[in-house]
């Protein structure tokens, strides 16, 4: 990983970490602004301005703030949304309504109502029954709701068994079916309450390759052409999703977004092309790839255990219940000691988190300067699905995010206080 260091300490735009760990306290997600901004412009250059008729929806699962939604909202993107809980978010940052799609395997219909009366963009349907509910509650606003479906398109990915979500055999999104999906289509085209804009798919994530999408878009343009084929109907819309991959240690080799995105639509101008079909709008729904490397997390280490010939372990204030993706997905990361961030490395140890549970390992053999109590270890590429899938586990409190912008740094989530953890917690009358 390449970083910059000033007086021996780590810098994060233009921020001295040691210093922020001292203001704001420990363990702390920082993210920087500059580098969100980065990976937008790049997807404004090579994708939305290259294209007519594209968008990018910021999956805001990965990373869902106020002020995150804010950056997002500057760069004229949409979001994507799949619980009450983030179109709660992203209605009190004010994100304008039709630049918000709804995504979700399982909503319920209070979300949907939610969502419809806010009057979201889209709704992606994933549900067998979604399509009568989502007409119930429209006829009953007298609205009329625009909606894809989303597809199982079959294909195999190469990630974690656990972030992959394309294949049949999947809770998610809707097989390509004569008896199953078919139906729904014909539905959604009769039913004057929704207005059936097309097909979305999501392949799985933190991919390297661009296979899957490519073969995915392959299939659902073989829909486009059944549909029009047996319903003389156009589809007007397509969502590929997100799943770009990113680098969280130096074995990953992330590709440009252009490296997705070129080909595909390439695919999708080349099936207009041929079959005299109006260009449909293409969404892409990145989460991961727009904030992953832009955050770190700060941790101070602590208790340090040593295992003569066998191993080291240095335990930070937090682990599993801000970061869970080592325990959940085997996932690895890498860090450096932002006090001694300039010092060689001379020692291996694995750095350990405090939650009782033997998975709550952040890094197993890192190469690190020699490790001392107070020093501060900060980790790579925490940025998406850290804060986001945080926990209370052994009520730990969820740290604060501070975001930083060349040299400046503000508190944009205020640290959990232990009053917070229990603050919903009642005891009942008998056992008063
Ligand atoms: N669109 C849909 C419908 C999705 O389900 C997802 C992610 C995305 C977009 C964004 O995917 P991304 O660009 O971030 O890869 N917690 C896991 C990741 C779960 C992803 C679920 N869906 C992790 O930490 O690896």
């Amino acid at each position: 990983m390449e970083f910059e260091t000033k007086n021996g300490h780590l810098i994060w735009d233009g921020c001295d970490t040691v210093a922020l760990a001292e203001k704001f306290g420990t363990p702390l997600y920082v993210f920087s602004q500059t580098m969100i901004e980065e990976k937008c412009q790049e997807l404004q250059r090579d994708f939305v301005e290259k294209y007519d008729k594209v968008r990018v929806a910021f999956a805001s699962k990965a990373f869902s703030t106020l002020a995150m939604l804010k950056i997002i909202q500057q760069q004229g993107f949409s979001l994507d949304v799949v619980s009450d809980g983030e179109l709660y978010t992203a209605i009190k940052a004010d994100f304008p309504a039709e630049q918000i799609e709804m995504n979700g395997n399982n909503k319920s219909i209070e979300e949907l109502e939610m969502a419809i009366d806010y009057g979201v963009g889209r709704i992606i349907v994933d549900s067998l029954q979604e399509v009568d509910l989502i007409a119930a509650i429209a006829k009953e606003k007298q609205k009329v709701v625009n909606i894809l479906f989303r597809i199982t398109p079959e294909v195999n990915v190469t990630t974690h068994s656990f972030i992959s979500t394309g294949q049949k055999d999947s809770k998610f999104g809707i097989p390509i079916d004569e008896e199953i999906l078919f139906p729904q289509i014909k539905k959604a085209i009769d039913t004057p309450e929704v207005n059936f804009l097309g097909f979305h798919f999501h392949v799985g994530s933190q991919l390297f390759d661009n296979q899957a999408h490519l073969a995915a878009v392959g299939i659902a343009l073989d829909l486009v052409k059944m549909v029009k084929e047996r319903y003389n109907y156009v589809i007007e819309e397509l969502n590929f999703g997100g799943g770009f991959g990113v680098r969280y240690t130096d074995a990953d080799q992330p590709k440009p977004f252009s490296y997705f995105t070129d080909p595909m639509m390439k695919v999708v101008l080349a099936f207009c092309e041929k079959e005299s079909y109006p260009q449909p709008a293409v969404v892409i729904e990145p989460g991961r790839s727009i904030v992953a490397e832009a955050g770190i997390s700060l941790h101070t280490i602590g208790a340090i255990k040593e295992l003569p010939g066998l191993r080291k372990y240095v335990s930070i204030d937090g682990g599993m219940t801000d970061n869970i993706r080592p325990g959940l997905y085997q996932a690895e990361y890498t860090g450096v000691l932002a006090n001694q961030a300039d010092q060689p490395a001379t020692e291996t140890v694995t750095v350990s988190g405090k939650a009782c549970e033997s998975t709550d390992i952040l890094v197993k053999d890192i190469q690190l300067p020699k490790v001392e109590a107070g020093d501060i270890f900060a980790t790579f590429s925490t940025g998406a699905y850290g804060y986001s899938m945080a926990n209370n586990y052994n009520k730990l409190a969820i740290p604060a995010v501070v975001l930083t912008k060349a040299g400046k740094a503000e508190v944009i989530v205020k640290r959990q206080s232990l009053d917070q953890i229990i603050q919903n917690e009642v005891i009942p009358d008998f056992l008063q």
